[in-house]
């Protein structure tokens, strides 16, 4: 008798504290087209009434254009997120064209909020991603047109141009709205700077080296 019921409260505890856990992780309507001109501020973006909403709202163009690969990377993302096509609102999914000049890079990068899983158009790639600490395995590879390659979400990743021509490719990431952290510009490039005796323990290197690359972000 004791017995059973201790195993009852065992089984009512187990189900209070499942209740507590429980929330929808997936939409709860058909959709939410962003209302880009409200002044609700939600986790995500407020939606607009269903009855306004159109087929433009899950529409753009212009991903035949190739990006501007005239930089000092030599490429160019062309996002299509939740800013870009009101209707990825709450879905979690995004799309970008990466457009790379000769030998060009997409520097490294992590997106804190996505998956991502490209696919080449055109030319060839080296892609590649690093594992977290303590193994930072660097999983690399080069694709070509056709090929896929996946960036598990959160890990630093980068691709590289490796022909002679232009090369593009369209990604694919698990989020709306991705985020980008560049490596390079958040470390060095912070405003205000991240004190530069930090980045020289950080980085094992005299402060010159540090200060210079700053002056370069
Ligand atoms: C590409 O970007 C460069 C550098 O900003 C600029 O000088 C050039 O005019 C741009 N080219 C086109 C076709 O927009």
């Amino acid at each position: 008798m004791a017995a059973s019921r201790f195993l009852l409260l065992g089984l009512l505890a187990n189900l209070a504290f499942t209740a507590a856990l429980a929330s929808d992780n997936t939409p709860l309507q058909d959709f939410c087209v962003a209302d880009t001109k409200s002044q609700v501020v939600v986790n995500g973006l407020a939606c607009k009434d269903p009855k306004t909403v159109q087929a433009n709202d899950f529409s753009s163009s212009g991903l035949q254009i190739a990006g501007n690969t005239s930089n000092l990377v030599g490429s160019k993302v062309t996002p299509v997120t939740a800013a870009q096509v009101p209707g990825l609102n709450t879905l979690g999914i995004s799309l970008a064209r990466i457009d790379y000049a000769p030998w060009g890079i997409n520097p490294p990068h992590t997106h804190p909020r996505a998956s991502e899983i490209l696919t080449v158009l055109e030319g060839s790639l080296e892609v590649g991603f690093v594992t977290s600490n303590p193994e930072n395995r660097h999983v690399t590879k080069v694709i070509q047109k056709g090929d896929v390659f996946v960036f598990p979400v959160g890990l630093i990743h980068y691709q590289r141009n490796v022909g002679n021509g232009n090369a593009i490719a369209i990604a694919a990431l698990s989020s709306q709205n991705p985020g980008v952290i560049t490596i390079a510009n958040a470390v060095f490039g912070s405003n205000p700077d991240i004190a530069s005796d930090i980045l020289v323990k950080a980085f094992q290197v005299d402060k010159n080296v540090i200060t210079h690359i700053q002056s370069k972000f």
